[in-house]
C-alpha cells in the first residue's frame, strides 16, 4: 500500500459535516486526477466558466473547457459549483459598448447580461447545484458602498438584483449566491450585510454567502471569521467558504527569495488550518461547503499574486502532491 492509500479521504471524513471542493482547471482534472477523486467531492471551475473564457464574442459561447469539467465532475459522482456569472473582472469590454464605441445604454447592457445569463445557466441546469450570481460587488473603499464597476455605472445598482431574477427564472432549484472576498473584515461585512438584507427585503431570490477565504497564516483571527459566521447566519442564508487558500506571506510581505517555506511557516499554516476546521466543523449547521482555491501547491494563483513569480505554498498538498502536515490537521479530528 502506498502511503497515499493510507491517508483518510478529506470528503469521507467530512461526509457528516460539508462537501469538501477544490477549483480545478480543465488541465488539472487531469494532472490532479488522484487527488481530486480520493479527497474532493465538489468542484468549481477556476476560470473555464468566468464571461471572457464561455462567452468571448458576441453571440458567441465556447463551451468545450467548462464542459470537460462538468463532464468530470459528473462521471465520478462531485457537486459542481458555477463560479461566475458576472462580474468586473475577466469580462470582455465589448460587454459594455455599444458598435459605435461608446458606453452601451443601460437596456443593451441588461439584455446582454440577461442573455448570458440565461445561455449559461440553461446550459448547465441542473447539473450545477449554485452558481455565484455576483461576484465582489461590494467596493473597498471606506465610506463607499458598491464598487464603481461598469455594471454599476451602466445599469446602476439594480444590476445585481437583476442578475438573481434573471439566474432564478431560468433554474428555479439552483442555489444563488452572492460572494466576495474580505467578507469578515468588519468594513466589509457590514456592507455586505447591507446588501443582501436589501435583496431580502426586495423579495430577490438570494440563497446563499460565499466567503472567498484568500486568507494567510496570520489573518483573520478565528474571532474574526466567527462573528462574520455569527452575523451572515442571522440573515438565514447558507454560508460556503468557496476559496479557500492560506498564504504563508502577510498581507504587504513582498519577499520573493523563499525557495521553499520554512517550518515555522508549515507549523503556522497547519494549526490555522486546524483551528479554521474545528470552526467551520462547529457551525456544520450554517455552513454548507468549503473549497479549496487549488488542490497542492504546485498550481495556485498565489504564485502570481500579490508578488508576480513568488512562490507561496498555501494547500493542504504539496509540489510532489503529498499530504502536508496542514492535511492530517484537517482531516484527523
Ligand atoms: C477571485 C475570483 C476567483 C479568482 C481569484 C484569484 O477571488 O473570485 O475567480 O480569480 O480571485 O485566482
Amino acid at each position: 500500500m502506498s502511503s497515499d492509500q493510507q491517508v483518510v479521504s478529506l470528503c469521507d471524513a467530512y461526509k457528516d459535516y460539508f462537501p469538501i471542493g477544490a477549483a480545478v482547471s480543465s488541465r488539472c482534472i487531469h494532472t490532479h486526477r488522484d487527488l481530486l477523486l480520493r479527497h474532493f467531492c465538489s468542484v468549481t471551475a477556476t476560470n473555464e466558466m468566468k464571461f471572457s473564457s464561455i462567452h468571448p464574442d458576441e453571440g458567441s459561447y465556447q463551451f468545450v473547457l467548462a464542459d470537460s469539467i462538468v463532464e468530470f465532475a459528473e462521471a465520478n459522482d462531485m457537486l459542481i459549483r458555477g463560479h461566475t456569472l458576472v462580474w468586473h473582472l475577466q469580462t470582455p469590454e465589448r460587454v459594455f459598448i455599444n458598435s459605435d464605441g461608446a458606453s452601451a445604454s443601460r437596456d443593451l447592457l441588461l439584455s446582454r447580461m440577461r442573455d448570458h445569463i440565461e445561455t449559461v445557466v440553461s446550459r448547465y441546469k441542473g447539473r450545477v447545484y449554485c452558481w455565484d450570481v455576483v461576484n465582489e460587488a461590494i467596493d473597498d473603499k471606506g465610506s463607499d458602498y458598491l464598487r464603481p464597476s461598469k455594471w454599476l455605472q451602466i445599469i446602476g445598482p439594480d444590476y445585481i438584483e437583476k442578475a438573481f431574477e434573471y439566474a432564478h427564472a431560468v433554474d428555479p432549484d439552483a442555489l444563488l449566491f452572492y460572494n466576495d472576498y474580505n467578507a469578515v473584515a468588519p468594513y466589509k461585512r457590514e456592507k455586505i450585510m447591507r446588501l443582501i438584507t436589501e435583496l431580502q427585503q426586495k423579495g430577490i431570490p438570494i440563497h446563499g454567502i460565499g466567503l472567498q477565504g484568500h486568507w494567510n497564516i496570520y489573518w483573520p483571527s478565528v474571532d474574526e471569521i466567527r462573528y462574520a459566521l455569527d452575523d451572515y447566519a442571522r440573515l438565514g442564508l447558507t454560508i460556503q467558504i468557496t476559496e479557500l487558500d492560506l498564504s504563508v506571506f502577510a498581507y504587504g510581505d513582498t519577499r520573493i527569495d523563499l525557495t521553499e517555506p520554512t517550518s515555522e511557516m508549515m507549523e503556522l499554516q497547519a494549526k490555522r488550518y486546524e483551528e479554521l476546521f474545528r470552526l467551520f466543523r462547529e457551525y456544520k449547521g450554517v455552513i454548507s461547503g468549503v473549497t479549496f482555491w487549488g488542490i497542492a501547491d504546485d498550481v495556485t494563483w498565489l504564485h502570481n499574486f500579490p508578488v508576480r513569480g513568488r512562490r507561496d505554498w498555501p494547500l493542504l498538498f504539496d509540489c510532489e502532491h503529498q499530504p502536508k502536515e496542514s492535511f492530517y490537521r484537517v482531516a484527523r479530528f
